[in-house]
């Protein structure tokens, strides 16, 4: 019998579906074996609000990933969203361990540990210490400091924390699904492994995720992680601003925003009209198509002038020569290309896989998959850990499975 293949499964719990993807490593293609997906109401903004509700999200989203795919599902990486995850940088340092000085893998291990104790908020939990670069007795620039002779190891680290409630409520829900974390992933580092190409990692690029009810950012640059945000707004919110400028209800003005959204209104002809009753008998009127291109841009003009802000903080406005890369469900509105393009003053593209994929490869095309298959490839690259089923796992347990962030950092 052949050996059976690692497989490994990454659970996206967004702010309107949870999405599953399972997916194992081939030859030369990381081969998609399926995915699942689930409309959720237990998410607001990236975080869970009712547990409850979560809990049967994915147990249906997994319900339908195991119908196209004969293994069960065991355990899974989790991505984590919402405006409470920041990132700032840390510098560790130690004194190397051996007399001669050699640098080990230890020392590595330890100066990454030095760099995440900052100083301790209460409620906080740190997520990710990813090292930038290394400096070996003041010489700076270092990529790699395994093997290298010095007394002295600091590191230059991108440290990501979020709320310790709401790690702890995505703990929960999985837990009560009977699924094990393997890791817990801030989703845009997941998200970068599939429609970020190296090249663009090494020359500076920026990838904008616009969910449901959150934009999430990620700055790399000569392969590293910059920086990164998350805004509490997203794609719903313009959904919301259409319903309250037309006065429609909420499910119509998605149908709007969907069938005749368009983020750049002066490509609209002034005259084009949408016939509301066609859409919702409840209905009656037209409405403008270049008015709810209006709505549109209004929100969206905000979402990308904070992001502005914040790459100005960084010194990188307009400095990125990848550009922007956009995905999540929001990035499917016509015109939101040519709109980021202005704002931020970058050349800019929807997201398409960057790795060599089989299978259902289709499905992940599709920027709603993006994030559950970078979780899943997130989990290769980390190498088919042993996961223990661990009922009531609580904060300690989740800890154990964060630090292997820098594996995926590191040359
Ligand atoms: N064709 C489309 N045009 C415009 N918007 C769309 C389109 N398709 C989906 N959306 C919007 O995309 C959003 C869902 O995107 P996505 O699935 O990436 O969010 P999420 O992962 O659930 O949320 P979050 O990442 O914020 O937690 C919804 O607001 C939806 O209205
Ligand atoms: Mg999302």
């Amino acid at each position: 019998m052949p050996a059976r293949k690692a497989i490994s499964v990454g659970l996206d719990i967004g702010s309107s579906k949870v999405a599953v993807c399972v997916v194992s490593q081939n030859a030369d293609a990381v081969d998609i074996l399926a995915v699942g997906r689930a409309k959720t109401t237990g998410v607001r903004k990236g975080v869970i609000v009712d547990v409850e509700e979560t809990v049967s999200s994915i147990t249906a989203a997994l319900d339908e990933a195991c119908k196209l795919s004969d293994f069960e599902i065991g355990s899974a990486v989790v991505g984590i969203g919402g405006s409470h995850l920041t990132s700032e940088t840390s510098r560790g340092v130690i004194a190397v361990s051996k007399v001669d000085g050699e640098i080990t893998e230890a020392d590595v291990s330890k100066v990454i540990e030095a760099a995440k104790a900052v100083p301790n908020q209460p409620n906080r939990e740190v997520l990710h210490v990813i090292p930038k670069t290394f400096i070996v007795d003041g010489q700076e620039g270092i990529i790699n400091p395994v093997g290298m002779s010095g007394i002295r190891l600091e590191v230059d680290t991108n440290i990501i924390s979020g709320s310790l409630s709401a790690i702890k409520n995505l703990a929960r829900a999985t837990d009560q699904v009977g699924l094990a974390i393997s890791e817990m992933v801030f989703s845009p580092l997941a998200t970068a492994k599939v429609i970020l190409s190296k090249q663009q990692q090494e020359i500076g690029v920026i990838l904008i995720d616009i969910g449901a009810g959150t934009t999430s950012y990620a700055v790399f640059e000569e392969g590293d992680l910059l920086h990164s945000g998350v805004l509490p707004i997203g794609s719903d919110h313009i959904t919301n601003d259409i319903a309250i400028g037309l006065r429609t209800n909420i499910n119509l003005a998605e149908i709007i925003k969907i069938k005749y959204g368009y983020a750049t209104p002066e490509k609209i002809n002034e005259k084009e009209e949408i016939d509301l009753a066609k859409l919702d008998k409840t209905e009656e009127g037209t409405t403008n198509v270049k008015y709810v291109a209006e709505i549109i841009e209004a929100r969206l003009n905000e979402i990308f002038m904070l992001i502005r802000d914040d790459l100005r903080a960084i010194n990188r406005d307009g400095m990125l020569p990848a550009g922007v890369v956009l995905t999540g469900g929001g990035a499917k509105l016509e015109g939101i290309q040519d709109l980021v393009k202005d704002i931020l003053r970058l050349p800019s593209q929807i997201g398409k896989p960057q790795i060599s994929l089989s299978g259902l490869v289709d499905n992940v095309a599709d920027p709603v998959y993006a994030t559950s298959c970078g979780l899943a490839i997130w989990g290769l690259v980390s190498g088919g850990q042993t996961v223990r089923r661990t009922p009531g796992t609580e904060i300690g347990g989740i800890v154990d499975k964060l630090k292997n962030t820098f594996k995926h950092f590191l040359p």
